[in-house]
């Protein structure tokens, strides 16, 4: 323990979509923290009025935010924070919620020659496939693939709650992803799914997706992908672990689909398998996160 960092607090819970996957990933950090000695408690957002009384009251000399989706993962619980003083594991309030936004991000890799699907406005003329998907959500929630014009329209009906949709062109191609742990880039992992694409199902409940790592890549494409991947991750100015997806496409051409600022520490997650591979342990990788600035 350095940097005088005694008692941390874990936040996780929330009141995103994505909150059944915080409370694992929260759990799980929590029981990390516990082994490496540090006096630990954990809080949930979703207890509105209690939240910040609580949590003020134990005085943490650092946060660890587990939480994923709105509210946690998109600059707000950094905002309060920052508010309070009180230091906290990860990207600072702007680069969350830029980044917790595809368009915005998109925007950003794009001005600086970073390659990222082409996003298309649908009054013009479109090709399909096309991907359907909310700016602002997560976990593959709200993530359409769509071949037809009915298909789109389908998509878009179902997607009315959110104020912002992005249409992209679909990549066909590998899915990779690439975890930047307090600026070190991880080995590459590789996401192989038995059927359809990366949706919710095959990335938490289907025991049948397969993960690689280091992804079977040859080098000179294996460095062009961590290449992007911290550009991006200097671009966006981010701070402690982040992962970010890519397609390859089959012409060997990366794409950047995201980058998640608080990604899962579940089980199933693919940060710390990654890390592994770099020799890191869950709880060393807990450690780094939690002393990372
Ligand atoms: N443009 C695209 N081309 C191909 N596949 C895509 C594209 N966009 C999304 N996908 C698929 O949908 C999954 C989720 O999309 P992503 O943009 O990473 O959002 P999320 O925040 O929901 O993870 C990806 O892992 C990939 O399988
Ligand atoms: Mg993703």
């Amino acid at each position: 323990m350095s940097k005088n960092i005694k008692k941390v607090a874990v936040l996780y819970g929330g009141s995103s979509k994505e909150r059944e996957v915080s409370i694992k990933s929260g759990k799980a950090v929590e029981e990390a923290l516990k082994r490496l000695g540090y006096t630990v408690d954990a809080f949930d957002p979703i207890n509105k009025n209690s939240f910040l009384e609580d949590f003020r009251a134990f005085n943490p000399d650092k946060v660890f935010i587990a939480l994923h989706g709105k509210g946690g993962e998109d600059g707000q619980i950094q905002s309060i924070l920052d508010y309070y003083d009180v230091p906290y594991t990860g990207c600072d309030a702007t680069t969350s919620a830029i980044c917790f936004n595809k368009r915005f991000t998109k925007n950003i890799l794009k001005a600086n020659n970073i390659p990222t699907p082409e996003d298309l406005n649908i009054k013009e003329e479109v090709e399909f496939p096309l991907v359907v998907k909310p700016a602002d959500e997560g976990s593959s929630i709200g993530v359409h693939i769509v071949k037809d014009e009915k298909q789109l329209e389908e998509a878009l009906e179902n997607l009315r709650e959110y104020n912002d949709i992005l249409i992209e062109r679909f990549i066909p191609g590998r899915e990779l992803t690439v975890g930047i742990l307090n600026g070190e880039v991880l080995p590459i992992v590789e996401i192989k799914v038995q059927d359809g694409f990366y949706d919710y199902k095959n990335k938490y409940i289907s025991e049948r997706t397969q993960y690689l790592c280091p992804a079977p890549l040859n080098f000179v494409i294996t460095e062009r992908i961590k290449k992007l991947a911290k550009k991006a991750y200097d671009t966006l100015k981010c701070k402690g672990a982040v992962r970010i997806d890519f397609i390859l496409s089959e012409d060997n051409q990366p794409y950047i689909l995201e980058i998640n600022t608080i990604p899962g520490m579940t089980d199933h997650s693919l940060l710390p398998k990654a890390a592994k591979v770099a020799g890191y342990s869950f709880d060393e990788l807990v450690d780094k996160i939690l002393k990372g600035d």
